[in-house]
């Protein structure tokens, strides 16, 4: 919204930068990574092959992938240093609380850590991309007095993402419900948390401190916290017989009070959100797979209802949050995992922003009183 006065309130609508990474368009509902529709990445590769994708510009070679793979498994536990800093945090301290800790003591401890240059940046961030499952897995087990089990080196990515959290082989339908969130997740160019990592690299600080500032922007429920709302939500709404007739009170309560009815709406996407078709058939499989079909009655029931009332569709944190339940995650897990995935996507604009970079900052228009003098109190 422009205001009178020529302010555009939340940078709405204002083109900061350019960027390689990735095109989200509104007019066809689209998302390229490095001009790849996301919607085929997500059907024919692999997480680790996105993630060399934004961060080099191309997909990898066979060779080039086992070789990051090879050094993604070994970087996979978590580190003793990391271990005994998250001890000090309460067992009721959020997890997004703890992951964004830890990333913070991940960088003091990097072995590049006052070092900025191109090499020493996508080291980092192959590190970081290795220790965040440990972390996000750690963040839930503690709390049950668990540690995080040994890394499994025979498991991809996103299989071993799993079996860290919850200590159980993953099914093939659980790792590919996941893999296909954490590509969905894994970038969507000047969003709230990439452009805060944005502000703080030029500024000309390091890469950890850029991604800490992102995980502060990703915790609000605007943001990446929606994932977990939407859950709660429909924990709130109650799924199971009546959840239609529920859903629909709820909403009508919700909205008449002004709420924000979290896992809707988007400031880019007017028509729907690109993502959610793929992530809302990988949700009605997995549903379908564990005999869940009071979940999928319920997203069905508020989603028709919020386009009835508002016309506002889903954005992908709608079907991620039942997702992420189905598959064994705590609630307040969902987000962490966001950060696991979408930090592939904020390095890579930590190192585009390097590699030409300005000083963001704008400009503000006064409104406060005019010039005044301190009055003699004496
Ligand atoms: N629930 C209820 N109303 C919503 C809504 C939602 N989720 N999203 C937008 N609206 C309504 C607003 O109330 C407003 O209506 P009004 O003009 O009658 O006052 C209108 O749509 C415009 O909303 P606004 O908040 O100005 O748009 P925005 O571009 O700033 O908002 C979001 C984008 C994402 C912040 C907003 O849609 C939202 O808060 N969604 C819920 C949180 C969420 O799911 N975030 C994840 C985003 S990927």
């Amino acid at each position: 919204m422009i205001h009178e006065d020529g302010v555009r309130k939340g940078l709405a609508g204002v083109v900061a930068d350019t960027t390689a990474v990735s095109k989200v368009d509104p007019d066809t509902n689209s998302l390229l990574y490095r001009g790849y529709p996301v919607t085929e990445l997500a059907a024919q590769c692999s997480f680790e092959q996105v993630a060399r994708l934004l961060w080099d510009s191309e997909l990898p070679s066979p060779g080039t992938l086992a070789e990051f793979s090879a050094r993604e498994r070994a970087g996979r536990a978590l580190d003793e240093q990391v271990r005994d800093v998250l001890d000090e945090l309460p067992l009721a301290a959020h997890p997004m609380d703890v992951v964004r800790t830890a990333v913070s003591v991940l960088g003091a401890l990097d072995p590049a850590s006052g070092a900025n240059s191109p090499e020493a940046e996508l080291a980092k961030s192959e590190r970081l991309f290795a220790a965040l499952p440990a972390v996000v897995g750690y963040a839930q087990r503690r709390r049950r007095g668990r540690d995080v089990p040994p890394p499994r080196e025979d498991l991809g990515y996103a299989a071993n993402f799993l079996w860290t959290v919850t200590g159980a082989d993953p099914d093939e339908l659980a790792v590919r419900t996941f893999e296909t969130s954490l590509i969905l997740y894994a970038e969507h160019s000047f969003n709230a948390s990439t452009f805060a990592a944005r502000v703080v690299t030029s500024t000309l600080s390091d890469l950890h401190s850029a991604v800490t500032a992102a995980v502060g922007a990703l915790k609000g429920p605007l943001h990446g916290g929606a994932n977990e709302a939407v859950w709660k939500t429909f924990e709130e709404i109650g799924l199971g017989e009546g959840a239609g007739d529920r859903a629909r009170a709820w909403l009508a309560e919700a909205l008449g009070e002004h709420r924000k009815v979290m896992g809707f709406g988007h400031r880019v996407y007017r028509h729907g959100d690109s993502r959610v078709p793929t992530m809302q058939a990988a949700l009605r499989e997995l549903a379908a797979a564990r005999g869940r079909a009071d979940v999928l009655d319920l997203y069905d029931a508020l989603k028709t209802a919020m386009a009835a009332a508002k016309d506002i569709a889903p954005n992908l944190d709608y079907p991620a949050g039942p997702a992420y339940h189905l598959l064994g995650l705590d609630t307040d897990l969902f987000t962490p995992v966001f950060v696991a995935a979408r930090v592939v996507g904020w390095t890579a604009h930590v190192m585009e922003q390097r590699g030409a970079n300005s000083l963001i900052r704008p400009l503000s228009e006064y409104v406060g009183p005019e010039l005044r003098h301190v009055p003699d109190v004496a």
